[in-house]
């Protein structure tokens, strides 16, 4: 897609959420607040359907993922364990001239000839500023613009910029430079940037009466961390043995730098998280001779008790591609990046991210990480508290095996060992753990954004195309395609007119008897194809309109009947009331 044909498109998009009500931006009426936006009716049902689908996929029709509702502030030192306090954060560079924020990494490249200076001096007042100040000129930009950026910069605080003065600072060491896909300028007024730093995202606030950096708290930036940190009480408290997962889905709160894409990226958001245990792959040797890897057309449709952590991520990878196709995100709108070594965290073994083609481009939906056993090593660590597990059939094989066994179990995986500083004395101590049956579950981690997912949802559903009416007239039809388990209306009733009793108590009495199992929406004003043109709007699947058949004013032939509206081809069919319900339900089960 061209970029104009992508923008255009997006704001579309924007634009039929605000008016049709499925997305608002937070606090409108006061101008808005930045990376923060409510759903509106439409939008409301459609991300709740969103979060029950993932619920049931990834929890309901499962015997092995257990749920959790953690709450969003947890003790500080969770986010110290996990790393977040220490490097949990984006290069972040400020524009010295308009003081606004630019995330480092996100500056698009620019060439052209910066012009620097040293410093300034007043010739009114003693004002003499010694420090270094540039902009970029682009093509076409004269130098006075330079110079008039770099005396607003130099007058800052000192010259009365009320007066004009400041515009006869005189500037020293004035020098041009061409510089070739610099980050170093603000891609607005090119004027110099201040060098990345650190800057990191947790929200900050403080619990308690009093604020003091004793009381510090921070809104979670994923939800992930209280899974690790609830994991000994979800095994001490259910049957739960490795392999199993906890999930949950929950707001997170990040102070992105450059918060953008409409809902892509905010500041609040809500995560679906799934931590799946596993057994370290040491511990599938000792139970079963052998440990199953991932190799090309393996298969992945049933997990095996054999299987070490390559076939559990890339089997999370097949289950997470399923959920999406289940919910109308196919092969053509999905792709997948595996990250480089040099793209994952330190203790990730792979990362895969499942992207999504958004209208602004091809970005990340999902993370699917294996992570080792990091996290419950590190909450062990600065907990004081064992994390590990005990395996009753692991005790049971490792008993079994004779001292000579042992002893080559240890050297053989010492000789496997993922980094080279461990030693053989931590090795061994591993191994013996392992023949005791205890060990750190490692964990694969899908991570996906509901937000996201909602964006992706309402991209891949919106659609233009132009229709003919009977009368000749061609029009362009707006429709939302979501897929009937999403949609957030399943069905419209519509009577075919309001001022007719039989008509309204009849479609009332259909409303009213599929209620309790879809989101039905009564709509009895207007003429009919307007109605239909809301529902293709609001994407709605199905429109059951009630009309004189129905009530028996043409005769007996289709006398309880009504006609079934399709959105997406638009066809219409007659079926008996008493079939609605199960035509209905089929589509969206
Ligand atoms: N526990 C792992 C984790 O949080 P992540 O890649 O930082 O990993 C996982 O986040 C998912 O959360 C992303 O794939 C994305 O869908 C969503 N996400 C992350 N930051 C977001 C933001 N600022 N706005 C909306 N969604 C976000």
């Amino acid at each position: 897609m061209a970029k104009d044909e992508q923008n255009n498109r997006m704001e579309k998009l924007v634009s039929l959420c605000k008016r049709r009500g499925f997305i608002f931006q937070s606090s409108e009426i006061y101008g808005g607040i930045n990376g923060f936006w409510d759903y509106g009716p439409l939008g409301a049902e459609l991300k709740r359907n969103l979060r029950d689908t993932w619920w049931k996929a990834v929890i309901r029709q499962r015997d092995d993922v257990v749920a959790l509702d953690a709450s969003i502030i947890l003790h500080p030192a969770v986010w110290k364990a996990s790393g977040h306090v220490d490097t949990f954060s984006d290069p972040m560079s400020d524009c010295l001239l308009t003081k606004s924020r630019f995330r480092s990494d996100q500056i698009e490249p620019q060439s052209g000839t910066a012009v620097w200076f040293s410093g300034a001096r007043s010739a009114t007042t003693s004002h003499a500023p010694e420090r270094p100040f540039a902009v970029l000129l682009r093509k076409n930009e004269n130098i006075e613009q330079a110079r008039r950026l770099a005396r607003e910069y130099y007058a800052e605080g000192s010259v009365d910029k009320t007066t004009g003065d400041w515009m006869n600072l005189e500037l020293l060491g004035e020098r041009q430079e061409e510089v070739v896909n610099s980050t170093r300028f603000n891609p607005s007024n090119g004027g110099l940037l201040t060098e990345p730093r650190p800057f990191n995202l947790m929200l900050k606030t403080h619990t308690g009466p009093v604020e003091s950096d004793d009381n510090v708290a921070y809104l979670r930036p994923e939800t992930a961390q209280a899974i690790f940190a609830q994991f000994k009480n979800v095994v001490d408290s259910t049957r739960v043995k490795v392999p199993f997962g906890i999930a949950q889905i929950g707001k997170a709160f990040r102070n992105e730098i450059t918060p953008r894409n409409f809902i892509f990226r905010s500041r609040e958001f809500e995560q679906m998280e799934l931590e799946f245990f596993i057994r370290p792959d040491e511990a599938i040797e000792l139970l079963y001779g052998n440990v199953t890897r991932w190799e090309e057309g393996a298969d992945l449709s049933s997990p095996q008790p054999n299987w070490g952590w390559e076939m559990w991520h890339r089997y999370w990878v097949a289950e997470r591609t399923a959920y999406y196709a289940g919910i109308g995100l196919g092969p053509d709108v999905l792709d997948y990046y595996w990250q480089q070594p040099e793209d994952l965290a330190h203790y990730a073994r792979a990362t895969v991210d499942i992207l999504f083609k958004f209208p602004f481009g091809t970005e990340e939906l999902e993370g699917i990480a294996a992570r080792g056993d990091f996290d419950l090593r590190q909450h062990q660590k600065h907990s004081g508290k064992p994390l590990e597990v005990f395996d009753e059939e692991l005790k049971a094989a490792a008993s079994a095996l004779s001292e000579d066994q042992r002893q080559a179990f240890i050297q053989k995986t010492f000789e496997n060992r993922s980094k080279p500083e461990t030693t053989e004395a931590e090795i061994s101590a591993y191994c013996h753990n392992l023949f005791k049956g205890n060990y750190l579950p490692h964990v694969i981690e899908p991570s996906a954004g509901l937000d996201r997912l909602a964006l992706a949802i309402l991209s891949a559903a919106y659609d233009e195309e132009v229709v003919t009416s009977d009368g000749g007239k061609s029009e362009t039809r707006t429709v939302m395609r979501f897929h009937p388990r999403v949609a957030p209306i399943t069905c419209a009733v519509l009577p075919l007119l309001k001022n007719k009793p039989a008509l309204v108590e009849k479609a009332r009495e259909i409303v009213q008897s599929l209620r309790s199992q879809m989101n039905v929406f009564y709509d009895e004003s207007g003429a009919i194809g307007r109605r239909y043109r809301r529902q293709d709007e609001a994407g709605t699947p199905f429109c059951v309109t009630v009309d004189f058949d129905t009530i028996g004013e043409n005769g007996p032939e289709n006398e309880g009947t009504v006609t079934l509206r399709h959105r997406d081809s638009m066809t219409q069919e007659r079926i008996p009331i008493t079939a609605l319900k199960a035509r209905l339900l089929e589509a969206t089960l």
